[in-house]
């Protein structure tokens, strides 16, 4: 057992024990108050609903790591509000900053109003941002969603290059309005709506377990990054001078894939020689979650556009670019949106960031990660179903696969998504909330409050192990790719 391992198991399995009898959910009361909150949902809402329909939970109140339905049944949550949360639900640095804004009679509306609550906000953001960044950076407020920062950062560097088209990877993940759609990997929305007007070059992930060419490690990285190079720079390549490139530091719903930092620094040199905007979108991987505050810092490299979401509004929505000043060739009005001035947002926005950076949950997240991932692998060395485990601090991959199948090129085997789907469903039966992403819907994603306790870590661990056995058994160590049920492609 690795040291990581038996710190958890040392130090928190009485805790962990007496965690699990309280949090332990009875099965859903098909007559009780969830099941017609369900129900009348269900009528009243669109089908595009997800996580309603994969957890069929309906939460009255959360605290914590803590959620409880309806029925009274409480959960683990390492979903986190898709990545959200990071100090998890209602922590009370939020809820106390909630009702210093309400009690003061500031406008909760502000537009693009300079407020001592933005004023607040945007103080801490620039100070949490690596000072080579912030020094020279530009903020600019959005509507309030992950997706409309995207967009934002893709008008923002075509209009400061005079270009249209656009680099982007396998397996990102940018949102659901038409451009962050079109620089997303995941063709299944897209696909019914046939083309997006958005020029976009797909370029090759470094995504070791399924290497697109067939290599994986850092050999399968190097070459990825030098294919980058060699094609920019052909000129019967096909390709018109792009306006950016956008790429994650760790692919979120993509499966907690993590871009290796050599590689990072490659495509920051590569984008840099050809004087292409380089944008890290952060909605995810932001605020302590990777184990560093931001995800690119791990690697060193100074971005061009970085994109943030998500934990910066520390559980209200808000969303923000910060990019070089010398791309803010925009006019007044150039990106516009009636609710760029959520005042709760920017309070609960700056209460958060603060408790990150005072009480280094960045560092915690990548100690608690690594503690995690030690006992994931050994969990792989028991099941062959589990094919990798990866990511980095606080969001983690499990990806399943199907011992029986043909290995591919690299070892790897063929996603099993029928079974990830089961390990989802015995999760939850287990009072563990867990989501699915990657490819097929393959891979089980931990996104755990950066809060998380060692005891609540070893609590997760326990019931995903008991939940893969259970699904193993029940799928007969199911052997093809099934059909999932979530989209895999973010959230609702
Ligand atoms: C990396 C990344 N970018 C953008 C988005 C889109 O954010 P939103 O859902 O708030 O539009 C997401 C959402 O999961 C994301 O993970």
């Amino acid at each position: 057992m690795d040291k990581g391992a038996h710190v958890i198991e040392a130090e928190n399995r009485p805790t962990a024990a007496v965690a699990a009898a309280r949090l332990i959910p009875r099965p859903r009361d098909e007559s009780g108050p969830g099941a017609a909150l369900l129900a009348r949902q269900g009528k009243r809402e669109s089908n595009a609903r997800t996580y309603a329909r994969n957890f069929g939970i309906a939460p009255v109140s959360a605290s914590g790591m803590e959620v409880t339905d309806a029925d009274g049944r409480v959960f683990l949550d390492c979903l986190s509000g898709a990545g959200t949360l990071a100090l998890g639900h209602n922590h009370p640095v939020v809820i106390e900053a909630l009702r210093r804004v309400i009690d003061s009679g500031v406008p909760l509306h502000a537009l693009d109003f300079a407020t001592p609550e933005k004023d607040a906000f945007t103080t801490e953001l620039l100070s949490r941002l690596p000072s080579a960044f912030a020094d020279r950076a530009r903020l600019h407020f959005c509507g309030p969603a992950g997706t409309d920062a995207v967009e934002a950062a893709l008008k923002l560097t075509a209009t400061a290059t005079g270009r249209s088209s656009l680099l982007a990877f396998t397996g990102a993940y940018h949102g659901m309005t038409a451009g962050a759609m079109a620089v997303t990997g995941n063709t299944e929305v897209r696909a019914r709506l046939g083309t997006t007007a958005t020029q976009t070059t797909r370029l090759p992930f470094p995504y070791s377990y399924r290497c697109p060419f067939g290599v994986g490690g850092d050999a399968g990285s190097r070459i990825a990054a030098t294919y980058v190079e060699r094609f920019l720079d052909d000129p019967a390549g096909g390709i018109l001078p792009p306006a950016a490139m956008i790429l994650e530091a760790v692919q979120g719903e993509g499966g907690a894939v993590p871009a290796p930092d050599e590689w990072l620094r490659a495509m920051r040199r590569i984008t840099a020689e050809r004087g292409i905007p380089l944008i890290l979108d952060e909605v995810q991987a932001g605020v302590g979650r990777t184990g560093a505050f931001w995800g690119f810092e791990h690697s060193g490299i100074t971005p061009d556009v970085v994109v943030m979401s998500k934990a910066i509004g520390g559980s209200l929505p808000l969303a923000v670019i910060a990019y070089h000043q010398d791309l803010d060739v925009w006019g007044p009005g150039a990106h516009t949106g009636t609710f760029r001035g959520n005042t709760l947002a920017m309070a609960t926005g700056t209460a958060t960031l603060r408790f990150v950076a005072e009480n280094q949950l960045a560092e915690r997240a990548a100690e608690l990660g690594a503690r995690m991932t030690g006992v994931l692998q050994q969990m792989a060395r028991r099941f062959p179903t589990i094919g990798d485990v990866r990511g980095r601090g606080l969001m983690l991959g499990v990806e399943l696969v199907d011992p029986a199948g043909t290995p591919d090129a690299c070892g790897s085997l063929p996603p099993a998504s029928a079974l990830a789907a089961q390990v989802r469903r015995e999760c939850l039966s287990r009072g563990l909330i867990v989501e699915l992403g990657g490819r097929h819907d393959a891979v089980v994603r931990l996104l755990p409050p950066l809060t998380m306790t060692d005891a609540q870590a070893d609590t997760v661990l326990d019931r995903l192990g008991e939940a893969l056995a259970a699904a193993q058994h029940f799928t007969g160590t199911v052997t093809s790719t099934g059909t999932g049920t979530s989209t895999g492609t973010g959230p609702a």
